[in-house]
């Protein structure tokens, strides 16, 4: 990354504060109050379906300036890891937070053995860290239509392409 240096490290429980004030400020424009994310994050947190160790935070002199995490959700009865909202402070953006948290992610996602991550999002973004459209590969996001290519997919290497279906994420799972 360009500009200051930003550690990424795992979340801590005494982060959370800080998180959500993250969260908040980078989704809450225009129309959006953020509740949305704010509550996919709550949900996640209590959630045995988080994945600790996939919980990342950027810092910058200790303040937190960037959150991203994974939680399991499921496809045809396995455990899908999906990627829930990726939000940096809007004062820290584009100075290559967001990147730095989503190389991390994917590198300690594969050393973890997962085959995957799915996420919705933006491809122009997420396809600078190997997210391709997952609807080719057999893996759909019903709310999001059935060949949406903003749910893309990230092979690690453990990637299995008998793995297909439909994802659910972990809050939407009773
Ligand atoms: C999206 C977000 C996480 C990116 O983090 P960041 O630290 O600003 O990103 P980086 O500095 O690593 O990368 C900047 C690049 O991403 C691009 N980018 C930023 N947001 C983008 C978006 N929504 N769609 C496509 N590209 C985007 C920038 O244009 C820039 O491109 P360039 O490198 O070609 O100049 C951050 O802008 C954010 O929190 N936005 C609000 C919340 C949000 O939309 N989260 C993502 C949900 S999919």
């Amino acid at each position: 990354m360009s500009g200051a240096e930003s550690p990424v490290r795992r979340a801590r429980r005494e982060d959370r504060d800080e998180i959500l004030s993250v969260v908040e400020a980078a989704f809450a424009t225009g129309e959006n109050d953020a509740s949305e994310e704010l509550a996919i994050v709550r949900a996640t947190w209590e959630s045995r379906a988080l994945l600790g160790d996939l919980e990342l935070v950027a810092t910058l002199e200790g303040a937190v300036v960037g959150h991203v995490l994974v939680a399991m959700g499921s496809m045809a009865g396995a455990a899908v890891p999906g990627v829930a909202p990726l939000s940096v402070a809007p004062g820290h953006q584009g100075r290559g937070i967001g990147s730095a948290l989503m190389r991390a992610l994917v590198e300690r996602a594969d050393a973890a053995g997962l085959p995957m991550l799915v996420v919705l999002g933006s491809p122009a973004y997420y396809s600078r860290f190997g997210f391709e459209p997952a609807a080719p590969l057999g893996v759909v996001y019903p709310p999001a239509g059935p060949a949406s290519p903003y749910f893309q997919l990230r092979q690690l290497g453990a990637y299995d392409p008998a793995r297909r279906g439909e994802d659910a994420y972990c809050w939407e799972t009773p």
